[in-house]
Parts: structure tokens; C-alpha cells; sequence
């Protein structure tokens, strides 16, 4: 195992019926909340009005900010930093998905400082303070829930990247799956296959020792394969929403990476990818992480093989190390296909002519990944191979 020191102070609070523990939890923090939410679901599904029901009895003065796009944008939190300074806001709730949770987590920063949010992002400068908040999840997915990172696009630069900072952590976070009841076919599909992307980024790493973090992430990935094919036959389901959920939080709050370095090559490149043609950010890995196993096969074709047999249930016998490793990714790609996931880019209309750019945006840093250090041109291949 690597050398690790695990913190997550978040309070998971799961269950039905669950909201109402934001009663007890809001008001240690004062009176005045912002609630942050997105492009309308919560109206739709009647959650909107619960969480105003809530706030009302536990007594608190209610401010908004709607409209958090998915792919959250810069200028949106400047809005709820603006909202946060001029109205002394002590609080924030967060009703939504990834995004919105990402976005409340920069406001929160950003609303105790001086300078320009996008300072964070661009690690420019590191958060020294920040207002408390919550978050109310409706959607199974990123993990940001439980954890400290938070995604942002400049729309106008057309970059989009993670930061984070001990103090992005949520205080809390309700998941109750009755809300997840009304996520669409097509984001249903899309939480799974980022909460199965956060898995592999873990698992592909360069630590040696690890057979009980390696049983986790193959438990729980296993757990998402047999419940994803249930789900989207009958998505009302709640136990299988619930399962999924859970499966969700587990996949990115950081227990699985203890002791690994994970990856998180696809991820970046993903981030590029969606940069420049807002794209739902796990319809861009659905289509870019099988081809980032194809591309690093070789670095440790005994990982890969692991993960075929133990989790897509490729029989070994009399086949190569290699051959393994590759069954276990075409049945991945199959996998993802066969619940309705994109597989090439062109699926989004996108074709060769910004690849450079791409490259570009994904390279900003320099070279990138843990189990695999990629290149400029290891991204061009990958990007190419995926269009
Ligand atoms: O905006 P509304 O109207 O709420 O609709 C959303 C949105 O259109 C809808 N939705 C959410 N809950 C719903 C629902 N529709 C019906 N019923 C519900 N209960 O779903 C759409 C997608 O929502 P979004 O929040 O964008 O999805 P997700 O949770 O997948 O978040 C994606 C964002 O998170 C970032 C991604 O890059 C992307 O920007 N990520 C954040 C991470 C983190 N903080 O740890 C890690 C991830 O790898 C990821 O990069
Ligand atoms: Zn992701």
C-alpha cells in the first residue's frame, strides 16, 4: 500500500424521509440560507417545495439561486457569491446534482473572499475560509456529495476543471432515493457509468498490496453491474435506486482510494473534452475510458486481467494474460452499451477538427495520470481512437 491519511468529515445522513434532519442541521450555523439549485427538476418532482416547507419550520430566511447549468459555470457562482456578500448569507443549501453541489461548494469559498473565484480553480489562490453548507442529492453520480472536489467551467475561456480544498467539504448531505425516483433514462445512465469510472480510476494505480481495497472497488462495482440492467428496466424501482445511490457516494468518497494513488488520466481528458463541447461529463467517459484501457493495457496487463475476471466473469482458461485484459474491456465497452451509453464521439457530433485544442486544454498542467503518465500526443491517440 502507498502511505495514506484519510479525512471526510462529511455527515451522510441516507434514507426516506430523511430531509427533515436539515431541520436540526441548518440552523447551527444561523438564519439566512442560500438555496442553490438547478434548471428545474426539483420544481417538477415536488422537492422544491418540501425543502421550502422545511425551512420555513426550522424557521430560517430563504434566499435562491437557480439555474446551476450541468457543467456548472463560473459566471453562475458569481451570482451566489455576489447574492452571499451582499445579503450576509450564513448558510447554503445545495438541492440538486454534481453540479450544483460543485457550484455551491466554489460559492461557498468564494463568498469569503476577496478576489475572483475562478482563483481557485485555476489554483491561483487556496480558499483560508468559507461559509458552511449542506447538500439535499438528487441524483446518483459524482460522489461531490461526499467529498471535497468540485468541477467548473469558464465558458468564456472554454476550460473546465477540478479544484478543491479541505473546505469544500459539505457539513452534511441528505440522500434519500425517493428523489433519484424522476432522474431521466439517459442521466440514470450516465450516474453509472461515472460512478463506475471513479472506480476504475482508483483501481488502475501503482500500489502493491492492496487485496482488501481491491475486493472493495470489485464489490462494489460488481453490486452496480447486477442492480444498472435492473434499474433501467424498471427505473421506479426504489431499492434499486437506493442501492445505486449508495453505490454512488461509496464509489467517490475516498475510502476505496486509501492506500492506492488512483489515475484519473480519463477523467482530465474527459474534463477537455467537455470543455469544449459541454458535454454530459460521463457520456464523454462512457466513450474515452474504454480506450484509455486500451491504450495503457500494457503498463500492467495483470490488473487489467484481474478486473476481468473477478468482476466481468472472463474465463481464464487456456487464454494469455493480454487476451484477458482485453475480453475484460470489450466487456466493459458492452456493458456500458448495452444500458445505453454513448461509444464514439461522433455521438455528440464531434469530429477531428478540435482535437488539437482538446489536447491543449487537457495538457495544461503537463503531463497527467498516476498508473499511466500521459503525453500530448498519448491524449491525441486516445482522443483519435474514440471519434
Ligand atoms: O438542472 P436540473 O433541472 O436539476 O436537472 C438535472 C440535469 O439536467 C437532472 N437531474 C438531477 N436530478 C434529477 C434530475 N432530473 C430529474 N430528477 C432528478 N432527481 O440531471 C441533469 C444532470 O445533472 P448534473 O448535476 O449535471 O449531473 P451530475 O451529478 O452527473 O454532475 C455532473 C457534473 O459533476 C462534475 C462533472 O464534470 C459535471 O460537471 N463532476 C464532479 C465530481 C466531483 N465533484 O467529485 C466528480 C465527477 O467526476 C465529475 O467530474
Ligand atoms: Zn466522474
Amino acid at each position: 500500500m502507498n502511505a495514506f491519511s484519510f479525512y471526510n468529515p462529511v455527515k451522510l445522513i441516507f434514507g426516506k424521509g430523511q430531509l427533515q434532519a436539515a431541520k436540526k442541521e441548518l440552523p447551527k450555523f444561523g438564519k439566512k440560507v442560500l438555496l442553490v439549485y438547478g434548471g428545474g427538476s426539483i420544481k417538477k418532482n415536488g422537492l422544491y417545495d418540501e425543502v421550502i416547507q422545511m425551512l420555513s419550520e426550522a424557521d430560517l430566511e430563504v434566499f435562491e439561486l437557480s439555474g446551476v447549468e450541468p457543467n456548472p459555470r463560473i459566471s453562475t457562482a458569481r451570482k451566489g457569491i455576489d447574492i452571499c456578500k451582499k445579503e450576509g448569507i450564513e448558510m447554503i443549501l445545495a438541492v440538486g446534482g454534481g453540479s450544483v453541489i460543485d457550484c455551491t461548494k466554489l460559492i461557498a469559498c468564494g463568498a469569503k473572499y476577496d478576489g475572483d473565484a475562478w482563483d481557485f480553480v485555476s489554483r491561483k489562490a487556496q480558499p483560508e475560509e468559507a461559509l458552511p453548507f449542506g447538500t439535499v442529492l438528487t441524483i446518483a453520480a459524482t460522489g461531490s456529495e461526499m467529498n471535497a472536489g468540485s468541477v467548473i467551467t469558464n465558458e468564456e475561456t472554454q476550460e473546465k476543471y477540478g479544484w478543491g480544498s479541505p473546505l469544500s467539504f459539505p457539513q452534511f448531505s441528505i440522500l434519500d432515493p425517493t428523489y433519484t425516483l424522476s432522474v431521466p433514462e439517459n442521466h440514470t445512465v450516465y450516474g453509472i457509468v461515472d460512478m463506475m469510472s471513479h472506480i476504475f480510476e482508483q483501481y488502475f494505480n501503482d500500489a502493491t498490496n492492496t487485496p482488501v481495497q481491491d475486493r472493495m472497488c470489485e464489490g462494489v462495482l460488481k453490486a452496480v453491474i447486477e442492480t444498472a440492467p435492473k434499474l433501467m428496466e424498471d427505473r421506479q424501482n426504489y431499492e434499486h435506486r437506493e442501492t445505486i445511490l449508495f453505490a454512488g457516494t461509496m464509489a467517490l468518497n475516498k475510502f476505496l482510494e486509501m492506500g492506492y494513488r488512483g489515475d484519473w488520466g480519463s477523467h482530465n481528458i474527459e474534463h477537455a473534452v467537455s470543455a469544449v463541447y459541454d458535454i454530459p461529463h460521463a457520456g464523454g467517459l462512457a466513450i474515452l475510458f474504454p480506450q484509455w484501457m486500451r491504450h495503457n493495457v500494457k503498463i500492467n496487463p495483470a490488473r487489467f486481467a484481474q478486473m476481468a475476471v473477478r468482476v466481468f466473469d472472463v474465463d481464464p482458461a487456456g487464454k494469455s494474460e493480454s487476451d484477458i485484459a482485453y475480453e475484460g474491456i470489450d466487456r466493459l465497452s458492452a456493458f456500458w452499451t448495452s444500458l445505453g451509453a454513448p461509444t464514439r464521439l461522433d455521438y455528440y457530433d464531434i469530429d477531428d477538427s478540435k482535437i488539437d485544442l482538446m489536447v491543449e486544454k487537457a495538457m495544461v498542467y503537463g503531463e497527467f495520470g498516476n498508473f499511466a503518465k500521459l503525453k500530448g500526443e498519448d491524449v491525441k491517440e486516445i482522443l483519435q481512437a474514440s471519434l
